[in-house]
């Protein structure tokens, strides 16, 4: 893993020290990110939202690189949610021309680097100019095996819990199912992450203690790290030291400490 950074990470660096003390073995299969804080970050600098958008994007554009050199298989970034609506529509329009050169931009790397994309959230309520560039990436980089993009758009995880039930339903009615015939594997599937692992660790940046509807279902046993790095300013190191922390926790699901004395369990 560490060949992956050679040139691009600078001797004696804090970065480098970072590095090296991660266990290569025990990456986070799967990242997942809540990008927060560029709107903070243009305000302090005296930069209209719009500005600490387009930063966030630069920071994004690192954070798939990084975490594609690190051997992480899967990495999600919450981009847009189904609540961001709300905004004025000047940023809404912003955030959605901004999605359109990072795709205009980046495809070439996510082919060069062997990346795939996908989109969870509800594109088919995007503007069809936003859908097209989405589903043509995704159709550009399908057969791509390095590590996979998850882009959240226009996502809530209430609305997939919505839309997994529905499509749930559909099937029970299809096959004629009972009740007692649904468990947690059938509504797993019906999720748009059906297919993946969960998130191993979850990262949100700019220091907000909340989960603000993303993947409900999905980070019931995930690791939850907190920074207060605004996304604009957040670097390799920055993803270094949320690793380090990750794999300094101990996940118990549940049970007890590993490290207990047998005759103590
Ligand atoms: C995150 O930054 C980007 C999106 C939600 C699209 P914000 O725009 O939420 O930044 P703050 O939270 O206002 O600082
Ligand atoms: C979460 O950030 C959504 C994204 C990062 C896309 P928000 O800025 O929208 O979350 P709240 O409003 O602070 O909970
Ligand atoms: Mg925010």
């Amino acid at each position: 893993m560490w060949e992956a950074f050679a040139g691009v990470i600078k001797r004696g660096s804090v970065e480098e020290k970072l590095l090296h003390q991660i266990d290569p073995q025990r990456i986070p299969r799967h990242t997942a990110i809540i990008m927060d804080g560029n709107g903070r970050w243009a305000q302090r600098r005296g930069k209209s939202r719009v500005a600490g958008h387009r930063a966030g994007a630069r920071a994004a554009r690192r954070a798939v690189e990084t975490c594609a050199r690190l051997g992480i298989e899967v990495l999600t970034l919450y981009a847009f949610s189904t609540e961001n609506w709300k905004r004025p529509a000047e940023e809404v329009q912003a955030l959605m021309q901004l999605l359109k050169e990072f795709i205009d931009r980046e495809l070439h790397a996510l082919k060069k680097n062997n990346i795939r994309l996908r989109v969870i959230g509800r594109l088919h309520e995007l503007d069809p100019s936003v859908q097209e560039k989405v589903l043509q990436a995704i159709h550009e980089t399908r057969d791509n095996g390095r590590m996979l993009l998850v882009v959240a758009l226009n996502y809530s995880g209430r609305a997939e819990l919505v839309d997994a039930f529905r499509s749930l339903y559909r099937e029970a009615v299809e096959r004629g199912w009972m009740p007692d015939q649904i468990d947690e594997h059938a509504i797993r599937r019906h999720l748009y992450t059906g297919d993946l692992p969960d998130p191993d660790l979850l990262i949100r940046t700019s220091g907000e203690m909340r989960i603000s509807n993303f993947l409900l279902w999905q980070i019931a046993y995930t690791e939850l790290y907190v920074t207060e790095v605004l996304w604009p300013d957040f670097g390799p190191a920055d993803l270094f030291s949320a690793i380090l922390a990750f794999q300094h926790r101990e996940r118990r699901y549940g049970g007890i400490p590993s490290d207990l004395p047998v005759a103590a369990r």
